[in-house]
């Protein structure tokens, strides 16, 4: 019997090459005095913001040039406050589009990161809606535009955590492929492994839908396809639009059917290592669907099979057949072990400790023991 469900969901969802064309009737629509948040070099976006800026009475731009933190997200608030922002827009990846949904939210709600902060804050509820934010995403990986959680990292706690409330998800995300065709190689892999992944763990996760897995099925099927198209040829626009699609969908699939252990890792393995978060996924993907899939029933293997054969093109493919084309893809993306960010076995106790208390270990298909989380963590630290 299919369990309840609900959704949350972005008030209107733009997807195409050229959309990044209505940004400034999007953004007027709600506001006069954007606060905008970009990554490390706007100028890379100038030509989709000045048409923004030039309908605007009030503009601040706050460049983010790594992944976010607590006191990223108090200087973005600042700025602000400073021009009094009635609107917010993110054009960049998932980080300067967590760090502005982090802002719009604090804007709104007044306080500090840490009061509202899971695990490591004193997780206060939202209570306020955010100011509206347009967000449109220059990476296929994160999906960052339709959920409702924005990741921090939390340097004195070694940790990346969320700032979660199905009020944070933006009002309109923006998706247009053509603003990825310029992401080199490296981000394309990283990335698109993050987008792969968070189609996976939602259609395997305990909490997976109809709905989900409709959108996990034609993610999965869209990166099988195109992933390794969009690494090789950066200039592949029907590639690059799979792969947002796959980023967008995966998106949704895991603000409404929660994620799995590797998620639960990933926060942990980032805050401690600064490795890159689809980075991260990449090295632990294979390990946590073996750990999965030696503790699975009949209905999850099925499930582990249709990965399988959506992945692989084959329609004769087994679970173990997708778990090894992932394998071939990691590799072929060269991505590498754990190892190579400077994390080491001697971590493993803390690591299991910390990653079995994130939200995302709780859409987990099985409870793994604290012995199954450490033999994942190996494995992932050496790429077996
Ligand atoms: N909120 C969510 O639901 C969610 C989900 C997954 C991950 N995240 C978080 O998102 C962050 C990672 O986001 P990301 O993977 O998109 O990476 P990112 O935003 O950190 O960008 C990675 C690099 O790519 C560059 N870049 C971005 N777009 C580019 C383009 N079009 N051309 C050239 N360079 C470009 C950036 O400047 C940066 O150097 C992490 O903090 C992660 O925890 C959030």
């Amino acid at each position: 019997m299919t369990q309840a469900f609900e959704l949350a969901l972005p008030a209107r969802l733009s997807f195409g090459a050229g959309r990044a064309a209505d940004l400034p009737t999007v953004v007027a629509g709600h506001g006069r005095r954007v606060l905008v948040v970009t990554g490390g070099t706007p100028g890379r976006v100038e030509d989709v913001l000045a048409p923004v800026r030039a309908g605007m009475a009030a503009v601040a731009v706050v460049p983010v040039a790594g992944e976010p933190t607590v006191e990223d997200a108090r200087a973005a608030t600042r700025a602000g406050r400073g021009i009094d922002a009635d609107v917010v827009l993110a054009v960049g990846g998932g980080s300067p589009i967590d760090l502005a949904k982090a802002a719009a939210m604090l804007l709104a709600n007044g306080g500090d990161p840490m009061d509202y902060l899971e695990v490591v804050g004193r997780g206060q509820p939202i209570t306020r809606d955010p100011l509206p934010l347009v967000a449109a995403p220059t990476t296929a990986g994160t999906g960052a535009e339709v959920t409702a959680n924005a990741v921090l990292g939390v340097p004195e706690h070694g940790v990346k955590v969320s700032l979660r409330h199905p009020r944070m998800v933006p009002r309109h995300a923006v998706v247009d492929p053509a603003l990825t065709l310029d992401c080199p190689p490296a981000v394309t892999a990283a990335s698109g492994m993050d987008a792969l992944t968070q189609c996976l763990e939602p259609y395997v996760s305990n909490r997976a839908n109809p709905v989900t897995d409709g959108w996990a099925r034609t993610g999965l099927l869209a990166a099988g396809r195109s992933l390794r198209v969009a690494h090789r040829d950066g200039a592949d626009l029907a590639a690059r639009t799979d792969m947002a699609l796959c980023s967008t969908l995966g998106g949704l699939a895991l603000a409404n059917a929660k994620l799995g252990a590797v998620h639960g890792f990933a926060g942990v393995l980032g805050g401690l290592s600064g490795a890159s978060h689809g980075a991260v996924c990449a090295a632990l993907l294979t390990p946590v669907c073996r750990a999965n899939l030696a503790r699975a029933d009949a209905d999850l293997r099925g499930r582990f099979d249709a990965v399988a054969r959506w992945l692989t093109g084959d329609a004769g493919a087994l679970a173990e057949d997708g778990v090894a084309w992932l394998d071939r893809l990691v590799d072929d993306l060269g991505i590498p072990p754990l190892a190579a960010h400077g994390l080491t076995a001697r971590q493993a106790e803390e690591v299991v400790a910390m990653a079995a208390r994130a939200s995302s270990m709780q859409g987990n298909p099985v409870p793994l023991t604290t012995e199954e989380l450490t033999d994942v963590y190996l494995a992932a630290l050496e790429g077996r």
